[in-house]
């Protein structure tokens, strides 16, 4: 197959015999070789990270199998398999063959499910798409953590902007969830030998959500369980193409936000106001975010492209 124009190169360390893959020490001769992530398989397809991913990926030129354990969504511009993830089959099935998932699927928040079964079904369903990853020689993961794992809600948090270090501090068995897949990622990724990078998405906003946001201007601290965080679903799979690309190893997490915050304020003299004495560690200028996404420029070049402000009139 042709390799597409945005073709990522990576580096490809031999493998761990675990991964049940056998290497040429001829080819490798003991370093390391490039290899491109052309085949991606996007879980939670029916989503809505995923759905805006897997059309992203696409379009992006790679060769994309979206799944779901729900129907496909109009609009899907790749193949799509219906397939169970909390069954070990159906994740080596949808991985089989591919060079990298993109893994979105799970119980999103808490309070949909009991707190029980949104820890069991998001473990079960992580610890098989890892271990398929292994399996089946994946070059690559990349996975959705989330923003709960820093401690939602934020009453108040330790201090400002959020940094990856203001973790673990779950509050359900959704950010628990998420925590330990996580630490699951950590060996997962020394046992294949490959990337794992993880994100800790923020609220992710689909085009549909922006026509609240005019609401939330009343009253800020209705906002303020995240730090008034927000990022378009399209950022999103931004982040996800940067991380398939990036010349990275070993296991990863970072927050991935909007390079602003949902209320139309100076950001510091907001959270100043709701969260008083709060200690600011860092420089916050105008309506810059508060969940810092310094990380996710430094490691990917991360560079969010959306904001409400261009799309909500806000007067
Ligand atoms: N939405 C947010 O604001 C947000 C914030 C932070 C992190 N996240 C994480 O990002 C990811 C995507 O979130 P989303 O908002 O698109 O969620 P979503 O609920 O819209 O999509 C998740 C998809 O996973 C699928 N799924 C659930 N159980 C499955 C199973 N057993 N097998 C296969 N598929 C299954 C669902 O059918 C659904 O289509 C999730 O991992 C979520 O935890 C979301």
């Amino acid at each position: 197959m042709a390799k597409h124009p945005k073709a990522a190169t990576i580096t490809v360390q031999v493998r761990n015999s675990a991964a049940g893959q056998f290497v040429d020490a001829d080819q490798y001769k003991g370093e390391t070789m490039q290899a491109a992530i052309e085949k991606v398989t996007v879980t939670g397809a029916s989503g809505k990270a995923g759905f805006a991913i897997a059309n992203y990926l696409v379009d992006a030129g790679y060769d994309v199998l979206a799944t779901d354990v729900a129907p496909p969504r109009a609009g899907l511009k790749c193949r799509f398999l219906r397939a169970d993830l909390t069954q070990y089959g159906e994740a080596v099935e949808v991985l089989n063959g591919m060079d990298a998932v993109v893994h979105m699927a799970n119980i999103p928040a808490n309070n949909i499910y009991t707190e029980s079964t949104t820890f069991n079904q998001n473990i079960l369903m992580n610890a098989n798409v890892f271990q398929a990853a292994g399996a089946v020689g994946l070059e690559r993961v990349v996975w959705a953590s989330s923003e709960t794992t820093l401690g939602l809600p934020f009453d108040p948090p330790l201090y400002a902007p959020v940094d990856e270090d203001h973790y673990p501090h779950p509050t359900s068995t959704y950010a628990l969830s998420k925590v330990v897949t996580e630490e699951m990622a950590r060996h997962h990724s020394k046992w294949w030998n490959i990337p794992f990078i993880g994100f800790r998405f923020t609220n992710i906003f689909a085009q549909e959500d922006y026509a609240r946001v005019p609401g939330y201007q009343d009253d800020p601290s209705d906002r303020s369980w995240n730090l008034f965080g927000y990022v378009d679903v399209r950022d999103c799979a931004l982040a996800c193409d940067l991380a398939l690309k990036a010349d990275v190893t070993g296991a990863d997490t970072m927050i991935i936000a909007a390079a602003d915050t949902i209320i139309d304020r100076p950001s510091r003299e907001l959270a100043e106001e709701i969260f008083p004495g709060l200690e600011f560690r860092s420089e916050v200028e105008g309506t810059d975010t508060l969940l810092s996404i310094e990380k996710a420029r430094r490691v990917l070049n991360y560079q969010p492209q959306y904001s409400w402000r261009e799309m909500v009139s806000h007067d």
